[in-house]
């Protein structure tokens, strides 16, 4: 006879700092405050479809129980983020309730969140979402878990690229993930002293960024930073983004050899491509902190008979909003009169056209 209420977790999408302690999160609060039992399938709608799940216990890991997870990387569950998992969309909806779930709490991005919301509005699942992703492109929320330590680890990159650049006169080409958005590299671009950040949503010509680069050296500064985003458009408006995955025909490499047909000056050009740097690491005290609340507040909507939400960040504090709101929303772009997008500006960080 089963006693408890059970409660399900998954964590879907790419990976990023944070998840495990939201993991822990739940686990402590549904054991400690509401005598639940929680039950983690791993690798999402791929566990799910196998019907698989670990019972997770405040006596976790080691001998200090599941409070490593805080700090550690990565999803101790798993995660996929390709796959097409709708074309089994009737198994993995009865497996929710061959599993004996009373509830799910799914962590994910806008896409992963997408299918969840899909999954639960057929299968009358009672589903609680949290917002991931180390692009902050998930909408009606001003904290998602995975972001801060995205952008810490790139600016750490920066610091360490910009004594190198700086010791050989060179430019220095950073290319950074972030799909169609620009958030990681404004945020990181404006707190690692960039001397111009490109992002998809504005914009960009060679020839200003050439401008730009002679006005510095004009100005004294014989080596620059350039912060690109994965996403940014070529010249004729396509995106090398989704058919390149290596590393020296990536939109770094293209602005890398753009720059050099259009500078009069000998310029030393170098291109780092972060790559999935960016999505490992241990979390920040921020990404914990939200992870944490976030998790907490999942649990609570979800004793409180609540579905089809997700917990967000708003004023400070965590708020339950709807899913489909936040889908219509998403994926959220940077918009072109961002009031970061104005800093850098104002800190003579070229940033495309203005007039765009
Ligand atoms: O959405 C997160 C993200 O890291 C993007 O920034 C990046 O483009 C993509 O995932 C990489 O995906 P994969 O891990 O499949 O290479």
């Amino acid at each position: 006879m089963k006693l408890k209420k059970r409660l399900g977790i998954l964590t879907s999408g790419g990976d990023c700092p944070g998840l495990n302690a939201v993991i822990r999160a739940v686990v402590n609060h549904a054991i400690l405050t509401y005598d639940w039992e929680v039950l983690g399938i791993p690798y999402a709608t791929k566990g799910l479809l196998e019907r698989k799940a670990i019972p997770l216990s405040l006596h976790g890991l080691d001998l200090r129980g599941i409070d490593p997870l805080l700090n550690m990387g990565g999803t101790i569950l798993g995660s996929i983020n390709k796959g097409d998992t709708l074309n089994q969309i009737d198994e993995i909806i009865a497996s929710y309730h061959d599993l004996k779930l009373d509830a799910l709490i799914g962590i994910g991005g806008d896409g992963s969140l997408a299918i969840l919301n899909k999954l639960q509005a057929m299968g009358n699942w009672q589903f609680i979402a949290i917002p991931k992703t180390i692009d902050n492109d998930v909408a009606l929320t001003d904290r998602v878990i995975g972001f801060d330590t995205a952008v810490n680890t790139i600016v750490d990159s920066l610091n360490r690229l910009t004594f190198t650049a700086a010791s050989h006169d060179r430019i220095m080409i950073v290319e950074v993930m972030g799909r169609s958005a620009g958030h990681l590299a404004l945020h990181a671009g404006i707190a690692g002293g960039a001397d111009a950040i490109l992002i998809p949503e504005i914009p960009y010509s060679i020839q200003g960024i050439c401008k730009h680069l002679t006005e510095l050296r004009d100005r004294g500064r014989r080596f620059a930073i350039i912060v690109v985003a994965e996403g940014v458009k070529i010249a004729d408006d396509s995106s090398l983004y989704a058919s390149c995955q290596n590393p020296s025909c990536g939109m770094g490499q293209y602005i890398a050899d753009e720059i050099r047909n259009c500078s009069h000056n000998e310029l030393d050009i170098r291109v780092s491509v972060l790559g999935h740097i960016q999505r490992g690491g241990i979390p920040t005290a921020l990404d914990r902190l939200v992870a944490t609340a976030f998790g907490k507040a999942a649990v609570d909507l979800i004793a409180a008979g609540e579905s089809g939400k997700m917990v967000a960040w708003r004023n400070g504090q965590v708020e339950a909003v709807s899913l489909d709101a936040v889908l219509a929303e998403s994926p959220l772009h940077v918009a072109k009169n961002h009031y970061l997008v104005e800093t850098a500006r104002a800190m003579g960080i070229y940033i495309g056209n203005k007039e765009s």
